[in-house]
């Protein structure tokens, strides 16, 4: 009896011996991180995967809080993670960034589930992450692709303005003087006429040319970045509407074309809030290079706004500028104070002559 009892209890814990053996191997073959939390957010397990991709050794994992793993968060990883599970129930699941030893950030799809016990009492926590590194490239490509695709149509537009109409406004303009002169002698009442004709085809040349100048302005496809920002600043600070300060240094290393159109564009879709929407007198502009990065800081001391959720709910500028720096691998950090104004600083890796970064 006894011993039909040792060798039941010997069978179970080889059953479970064999099932956590054959658990183990799948936990430990997936190429997902996963990670098991206490109910504090301290790294109880961890698979191979978060080992190997992140570095780590396992016990020196252990004990952890998961923040530490985690970048970007606002505050808290595991607060924000039980935040969001309190609202989309069993698991939920986003999109963040985990930090390896070596400080490389990596892209994550996460999802955080609770463990429970078969009483259905909360024991953990479980963190499964996929690294989406290459999917966020190819994101990066895409956007890459539609702004370069746009700006080549921007630019096609604006020659073909300049090249056909706005020639053809000018000789028009040419002949009508030369008739008007005529005219005058011979017949005093065309000179009205002719006249008013003038004034309207100067205010089209002009408006011609300010539209070519929006679509992509000449400056930026000749000179580099810093010619076309004082030409920007030069023909804003014309209309009295704001001042500017602009501060670029004498020589920066050439940078790709599409990357100064994209620093373009960002600087456009700043002022252009900063006009319409924060009420600001001053715009000051730094270009400036540090440690091997260009670095671009923009600000209005205008009545500034909750950026909070307006990246992405607001209308389209700001989503805009965010996604063309990041198609650059760039920084983008905007931030404001209500009642002080705003400032946007993007921040470029500059590629060495050899064409690495
Ligand atoms: N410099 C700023 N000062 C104050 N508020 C701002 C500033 N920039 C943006 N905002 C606020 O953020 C919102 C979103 O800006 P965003 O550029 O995305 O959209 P928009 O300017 O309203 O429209 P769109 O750019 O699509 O024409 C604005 O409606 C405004 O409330
Ligand atoms: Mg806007």
């Amino acid at each position: 009896m006894i011993l039909s009892g040792v060798n039941m209890l010997g069978e179970e814990l080889q059953a479970t011996t064999v099932s956590r053996d054959y658990f183990s191997g799948i936990y430990n073959a997936v190429s997902n991180m996963v990670l098991v939390l206490s109910l504090k957010g301290e790294i109880e397990d961890s698979n191979s995967a978060v080992l190997e991709l992140l570095g780590y050794q396992k016990e020196k994992l252990k004990g952890q809080s998961i923040d530490i793993l985690v970048n970007g968060e606002n505050g808290s990883f595991f607060g924000s993670a039980k935040r969001r599970l309190g609202k989309e129930g069993a698991s939920a699941r986003w999109e963040t960034q985990l930090v390896a030893t070596d400080n490389k950030k990596i892209p994550v799809s996460c999802s955080f589930s609770r463990i429970v016990d078969k009483n259905d009492k909360l024991e953990g926590y479980l963190v499964v992450a996929e690294d989406i590194t290459e999917r966020k490239e190819t994101e990066k490509l895409i956007v890459r692709t539609i702004v370069e695709t746009q700006d080549n149509e921007q630019k096609r537009v604006a020659n073909d303005l300049h090249d056909s109409l706005g020639q053809e406004l000018s000789t028009v303009k040419l002949l009508l003087t030369a008739i008007n002169i005529d005219g005058q002698s011979s017949d005093g009442k065309y000179v009205e006429a002719f006249e008013t004709c003038k004034n309207l085809l100067d205010k089209s040349i002009e408006n011609i040319r300010a539209i070519c100048f929006n679509l992509m302005p000449a400056s930026l496809e000749k000179g580099g970045i810093e010619a076309a920002l004082e030409e920007l600043v030069h023909k804003q600070g014309q209309h009295d509407l704001i001042g500017f300060t602009l501060k670029v240094p004498d020589k920066i290393p050439s940078l790709d074309k599409s990357l100064e159109i994209a620093i373009y564009r960002v600087t456009q879709e700043f002022i252009s809030n900063s006009i319409k929407h924060a009420k600001a007198s001053l715009i000051s502009l730094h270009l400036f290079l540090d440690q091997g990065f260009v670095q671009f800081d923009i600000e209005d001391n205008g009545i500034g706004f909750e950026v909070a959720g307006k990246e992405h709910h607001g209308g389209r500028g700001l989503s805009t500028m965010s996604s063309r720096v990041k198609a650059f691998n760039g920084c983008f950090n905007l931030s404001s104070t209500v009642g002080k104004g705003t400032k946007l600083s993007i921040r470029f890796q500059i590629k060495r002559e050899d064409g690495e970064t």
